[in-house]
C-alpha cells in the first residue's frame, strides 16, 4: 500500500500553486446528469479518486464518459433509460454515491429506484435520514431491504415544503435534485449555502434558461419544477479546502504561499482567522496570497455550516496550531468525530487534548518525524502538513485517502521544494 515519505523540516517554502476544481461541488454537479435527456460537459473537474468513482457508478448505470485528463473536462451522454439499481460495490467506497437518490428519483420517480445505503464513515455517524424525509415530503415512499434503500412515488412528485433540522449540504443537493421535474413549486427551510449547492444551482438554472431555483429568503431555498432539462455545460469552481490546505503549507512553514483559481469569497471564516493569527493575507478575483510571519498568534475558532469556517478545514489549522506558541481551542459543531487527526499530530509531538467537541493546542517549539496513519481525506493532509514542519522522516500511511480529494499532491509539494516521495 502507497505511504508518503516526508523528510522536515522544511521551512520559508514560498511558491504558487494551480488550485484544482472542487470535488464537492464536482459529484452533485455529476450525478445531476441524470436529470438531462442528452450530454452535460464539466469543465475544470479534479481527476481525483472520488470523481473517477462517481464517473463508474453513472457508467454502471448506463451513462457513457468521456474523460479527459489533459483539459479536465468530463462529457457525460445518456442514450438510454438509466438502470435503477445504485450497486453497493461502488457506493460502499464514497458516500457521495447517495447524490444518485435524488437525481434517480427525480427523474424516474414513477419506478422504483433501489440504491445501496451508503452507511457512516470515520468522522462519526453520517445519516441519510433528513434527506429521506425531504423525499418522502414530496410523496415518495420508502423502504429499506436488504441494505437498499428503496425509493418510488406511484403518482410522480409533488412540491412541497420540508425543513432540514440541521443544515445538509448533500441533503440539500439531493432535494433539489429530485424537486427539479417535480408539479408545483419546492421550498427548501434551513438549505445549505455551500458554494458547492450554489455551483449546482446556478449550473441546473442555466441549463434551463430560467431562474427557476432561487434563494428567497437566506437558508429558503424555492424549486419551480420544470418540464425538461437536454443538455449543459459547466466550469467548476475551485476548490476552497484544497485551497486552504494549499495555503497552510506556507502558514506552518511561515512562508509565502499564492493559490490561482480560487474565489477568496469562498472563505471568508478562514481568512479571518488567518488574519488574526497574524497572517498577511492578499487576495484577487481568483487568488489568494498568504504571507506567514515567523511569530504567529494562537487563535480560537467554531466550525459550523457556510459562512462559518468550514469543518474540512479544521483539522488543517489544527496542524498549522500545533506550531503556534501558546493556547488554541477549536469548537467542532458539524461532525461527532472529526478530530482524528489530534493522536497522529501528537505522535509527531504536538500537544492536543480532546474533551466532547473541543480541542485544546498548545504550540510546540517543535515536531519530530514519525509514522503516522491518516483515517480520512482531511486528517491525511493535517499530518502531511505535520510532516512537513517536523524534524526528520515521516511516514504517512494509508494515503489512499488523500488520492479521494487532492490531485497529484506530491508533485504539488516537490514543486514547493517540499521533500516527499510516494513509497511503496
Ligand atoms: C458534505 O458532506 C461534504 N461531502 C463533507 O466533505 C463535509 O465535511 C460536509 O458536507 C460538511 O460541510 C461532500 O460534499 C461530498 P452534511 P455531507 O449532510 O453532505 C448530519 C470531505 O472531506 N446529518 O452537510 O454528507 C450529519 O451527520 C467531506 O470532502 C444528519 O444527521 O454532510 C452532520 O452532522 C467529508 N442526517 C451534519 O448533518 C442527514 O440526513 C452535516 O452533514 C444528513 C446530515
Amino acid at each position: 500500500m502507497k505511504q508518503y515519505l516526508i523528510k522536515g523540516p522544511n521551512k520559508g517554502v514560498r511558491g504558487t500553486i494551480e488550485c484544482d476544481g472542487s470535488k464537492n461541488s464536482c459529484l452533485p454537479l455529476l450525478a445531476s446528469s441524470i436529470l438531462f435527456e442528452d450530454s452535460i460537459v464539466l469543465t475544470n473537474v479534479p481527476l481525483v479518486k472520488d470523481v473517477l468513482t462517481m464517473c463508474n457508478l453513472l457508467e454502471e448505470l448506463g451513462a457513457k464518459v468521456e474523460i479527459s485528463e489533459k483539459n479536465k473536462t468530463i462529457k457525460i451522454t445518456n442514450k438510454k433509460k438509466h438502470k435503477l439499481v445504485v450497486p453497493y460495490k461502488l457506493i460502499s467506497t464514497m458516500r457521495a454515491g447517495a447524490l444518485l437518490m435524488g437525481a434517480l428519483l427525480g427523474k424516474y420517480p414513477k419506478n422504483k429506484i433501489f440504491c445501496a445505503a451508503s452507511g457512516g464513515c470515520s468522522l462519526g455517524a453520517r445519516p441519510t435520514n433528513f434527506h429521506i424525509a425531504g423525499f418522502k415530503s414530496l410523496g415518495a415512499k420508502y423502504n429499506l431491504k436488504n441494505g437498499y434503500t428503496i425509493l418510488s412515488a406511484k403518482n410522480g412528485l409533488i412540491g412541497n415544503t420540508y425543513k432540514f433540522p440541521k443544515v445538509s449540504v448533500t441533503g440539500t443537493c439531493n432535494l433539489i435534485m429530485a424537486s427539479v421535474f417535480a408539479k408545483k413549486t419546492t421550498t427548501i427551510l434551513n438549505a445549505s449555502r455551500e458554494p458547492e449547492v450554489l455551483d449546482l444551482i446556478s449550473f441546473l438554472n442555466n441549463s434551463s434558461n430560467s431562474k427557476f431555483i432561487k434563494f428567497t429568503g437566506k437558508r429558503t431555498l424555492q424549486i419551480r419544477g420544470i418540464k425538461k432539462l437536454i443538455r449543459g455545460s459547466h466550469k467548476v469552481i475551485g476548490d476552497r479546502i484544497a485551497a486552504f490546505s494549499y495555503l497552510c503549507v506556507g502558514v506552518i512553514t511561515r512562508g509565502k504561499i499564492k493559490v490561482n483559481n480560487i474565489n477568496p469569497k469562498h472563505l471568508p471564516k478562514e481568512l479571518e482567522v488567518l488574519k488574526r493569527m497574524g497572517c498577511e493575507i492578499k487576495t484577487s478575483n481568483s487568488s489568494i496570497t498568504v504571507n506567514a510571519k515567523k511569530k504567529l498568534k494562537p487563535v480560537s475558532f467554531k466550525t459550523n455550516p457556510w459562512p462559518e469556517f468550514a469543518t474540512d478545514n479544521q483539522p488543517i489549522l489544527m496542524a498549522v496550531l500545533t506550531t503556534v506558541d501558546g493556547k488554541s481551542k477549536i469548537e467542532e459543531n458539524v461532525f461527532s468525530q472529526r478530530f482524528q487527526a489530534a493522536p497522529e499530530l501528537n505522535r509527531l509531538g504536538a500537544s492536543i487534548s480532546i474533551k466532547r467537541n473541543t480541542a485544546i493546542i498548545v504550540g510546540q517549539k517543535k515536531l519530530y518525524g514519525a509514522q503516522c496513519i491518516s483515517s480520512d481525506l482531511r486528517s491525511s493532509f493535517a499530518i502531511i502538513l505535520g510532516s512537513i514542519a517536523a524534524i526528520g522522516s515521516s511516514k504517512v500511511q494509508r494515503v489512499y485517502h488523500n488520492f479521494r480529494g487532492y490531485y497529484q499532491l506530491p508533485k504539488k509539494l516537490k514543486k514547493l521544494g517540499i521533500n516527499i516521495k510516494v513509497i511503496n
